[in-house]
């Protein structure tokens, strides 16, 4: 087939400005390649349409003053020639002039492997307020062949979601070997990347170098619990490494539970290519014809003044539009994992809920080992699957401790893993086939436990029905931990036809059993946990309230790890819980815990007088802190990576009230906070007094409380919160001195 572009485009355009009369036409006539820019209240991106139409990325960063100038981007680089023409693709293919890692990857009906994609035309919509989609349509001149290029811009947040749509009417089916959600192309003189990686009880460990030459993939191979040894989160700081308060650096996160791939290319031009998508690994896809393949989308965001500014973008825009009820409440709670593991039954529960309310907090959550009566759940090695509840241990069932608690005036919560299954259970015996596993291979476990099909619809319906038979048995169901302890071995489902879309199909199968919940169950809290945080990110945020950052929960691994996934997800989100982790004192696990969104796993009945007292004030000063905390903006004041105090700010939107926590995390001898901590966000013209909180009784704070500060000062000169090895950890409350 002849491919007239200039003609095509020009009846495309001239038909699409009919009918939408859209303004974003292409005048077929003028000769200047087409610029299309992509603009957010501070940032830029810009693609082009170069003369042989050809998509190119030509800008990413600021915002210029003067719209017209994007054109002149190009023309100001002298790099080395570019042999294909393509190094900026906007969305890179395979097997024609591309030399370099593509986006997509395909084998088409007739079993050719080449693939060039064209730009048809584009339209900017506006979807709501702040929120615009640019839509671009590819399509290869050789096959009938279509990639569309999604681009939803947050105007305000300066946050991007792009994904793309893949489809073709040829004549059989076609084989997607690679479909990235993205394609970007940057230009620095050097690219710092600060990536992360972990394991249970580790999670969020940073590393930041500088990239070189050649490809460095981020990915999770896992299926489920992706993230147990890297989540898909990055940052890309360009020129030289960024501050918390200076040079330009770009965020990006795939909003995807499942595998994941993220290619960051320094190419010969010198130039960054990023490249991220579901993971193609063991998945070739085959698409038939009219078929729509959606990928998932990639996040990114943009600052020029620092990793904070542009964390506060994405927590921002994390709370306006992606996490579930971002805006709202959250319920305190006590949890019983960690104070009696798989060991109580209904007297000891009873205690408990007495306990919720003695402390104070909202809630009661129950823990593993409830379920199962075959194979009872006395510990982790059996009993997953059979979520009817234990009659030895609660010969009343769940109904009898919902009812209690409301006794109590508290809510009830509950645990749930309902992905898995264990090989010993009733579920396995009756439903072989729901289990992912090979059967010409031996069985291989992660936590003595298997993992349900979610490809099959029988598994997704059954899924469902865990959740939904809890709530309509219990109306009064407040609030559920959603578990995810293993990853997938010897992945193949026994229904599947086609078993590499096997990841794939897992994810959908996930997300659709989550959508049916959400629609019966709109706002019910749920935690996002996976033994620890293996699987926190913003697809599965969008059914869940809060994630389980991990079970490490020594608050001084806690204050690193909180630290390090503050830069992506807002406090709001993040379930801190006072366990008895850790060498440190009850305030110190207390303090650290406030930082998000609070919660307790301790035997109240242990706690001495004072500890307990310390614990129900400190619940109360949350309750009035809460708004801040969940709403505010969020400062990064001292890195404890770089020094031995760590201090964490959160300010309001009126610059009148804040929380500020302090910790010294190191015990070597008249260690203390030896300079004021300099603070930030705040209205240099206003005064602003501090007043400490969570003074631990029969202590007496040595802060002055009559003292007036102007915001210039504490933000210039700072407040010492008087960090000493007797005052390890100290929260302040700063209220606006009217
Ligand atoms: C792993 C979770 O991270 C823990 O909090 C706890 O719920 C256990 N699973 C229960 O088995």
């Amino acid at each position: 087939m002849k491919y007239n572009l200039r003609s095509t485009l020009f009846r495309l355009l001239l038909l699409i400005a009919l009918v939408s009369g859209s303004s974003w036409v292409l005048k077929a006539k003028d000769k200047k390649p087409l610029v299309i820019p992509l603009e957010s209240k501070n940032n830029a991106l810009a693609l082009q349409v170069n003369a042989n139409g050809d998509l190119a990325m030509i800008y990413f960063g600021k915002k210029l003053a003067d719209v017209n100038e994007y054109a002149a981007v190009p023309g100001a680089y002298k790099q080395t020639s570019d042999y294909t023409g393509e190094l900026n693709a906007a969305y890179s293919s395979s097997g024609s002039r591309n030399l370099v890692e593509p986006a997509i990857t395909v084998t088409h009906a007739d079993g050719d492997n080449s693939l060039a994609l064209k730009y048809v035309n584009h339209t900017l919509t506006d979807v709501k307020a702040g929120v615009k989609l640019l839509k671009v349509q590819l399509k290869d001149p050789a096959y009938p062949f279509e990639v569309t290029l999604y681009y939803q811009v947050f105007t305000n947040e300066d946050v991007i979601e792009q994904w793309s749509e893949i489809r073709h009417q040829e004549k059989g089916n076609v084989v997607l070997h690679k479909f990235a959600s993205a394609n970007l192309h940057l230009k620095g003189k050097e690219f710092w990347l600060k990536q992360y990686h972990g394991d249970w009880a580790k999670e969020m460990q940073p590393e930041e170098a500088k990239l070189t030459h050649g490809i460095k993939t981020l990915d999770s191979k896992l299926g489920t619990r992706a993230n147990l040894f890297q989540p898909s989160v990055f940052m890309i700081s360009m020129d030289k490494p960024a501050t918390e308060d200076e040079g330009s650096v770009l965020y990006g996160a795939l909003e995807y539970s499942g595998n994941f791939r993220v290619d960051l290319e320094v190419d010969y031009q010198d130039n960054l290519r990023i490249i991220a998508g579901i993971n193609n690994y063991a998945s070739p896809y085959t698409l038939k014809a009219n078929e729509v393949f959606t990928t998932p989308a990639f996040l990114y965001t943009f600052s020029d003044q620092g990793k904070g500014a542009a964390s506060r973008k994405l927590q921002n825009w994390a709370r306006d539009y992606k996490l579930l009820d971002g805006k709202g409440n959250r319920l305190t709670l006590l949890n019983n994992w960690e104070a009696t593991y798989f060991d109580f039954n209904e007297s000891k529960l009873a205690e408990l809920l007495k306990d919720t309310k003695r402390l104070g907090v909202d809630l009661f959550l129950l823990d593993d080992g409830w379920f199962a009566n075959k194979y009872p759940r006395n510990g982790d090695t059996q009993g997953l699957g059979d979520w009817a509840e234990n009659k030895q241990k609660l010969p009343n069932g769940i109904s009898s401790l919902v009812k209690e608690a409301k006794n109590n005036e508290v809510k009830f919560g509950i645990w749930i893993e309902p992905e898995m299954v264990s090989p010993k259970s009733e579920l396995y015996e009756k439903h072989p086939d729901w289990v992912v596993k090979e059967d010409k291979r031996e069985e291989y476990y992660f936590r003595n436990q298997l993992v349900l099909d979610l490809s099959n619809a029988k598994v997704q319906d059954f899924v469902y029905g865990v959740v939904d038979g809890l709530f309509t048995k219990n109306p009064d169901l407040a609030y559920i931990k959603w578990d995810c302890n293993a990853v997938i071995y010897n992945a193949h489902s026994a229904t599947l036809k086609n078993q590499s879309h096997f990841y794939i199909e897992y994810m959908r199968g996930l997300y659709k059993v989550l959508e049916r919940i959400r629609k019966k169950y709109p706002t019910v809290p749920m935690m996002l946990c996976s033994g620890g945080g293996g699987r926190v990110d913003y697809a599965a945020l969008q059914y869940f309230t809060e994630y389980w950052p991990s079970d490490n929960t020594d608050p001084v691994e806690r204050i690193f790890i909180q630290w390090e996934y503050s830069y992506f997800y807002p406090a709001i989100s993040s379930s801190n819980h006072v366990t008895d982790w850790g060498k440190q004192p009850i305030k110190f696990r207390t303090d650290v815990a406030m930082m998000g969104k609070l919660g307790f796993d301790i035997v109240v009945s242990k706690l001495g007088e004072h500890e307990l007292q310390f614990c129900k004030d400190a619940i109360s000063t949350y309750n009035k802190l809460k708004p801040v905390i969940y709403q505010g903006d969020q400062y990064r004041l001292a890195n404890p990576k770089e020094g031995n105090v760590a201090a964490m700010l959160y300010v309001d939107k009126e610059k009148a009230k804040g929380v500020l926590f302090n910790y010294l995390v190191s015990s070597r001898y008249d260690e203390g906070s030896k300079l004021p901590i300099k603070l930030k966000g705040l209205d240099p013209s206003k005064k602003y007094k501090f007043k400490e909180v969570n003074v631990y009784p029969g202590t007496s704070s040595s802060i002055d409380e009559g003292a007036v500060y102007s915001g210039d000062f504490l933000m210039k000169i700072g407040f010492n919160p008087q960090l000493s090895l007797s005052r390890t950890s100290v929260v302040l409350q700063i209220e606006e001195a009217r």
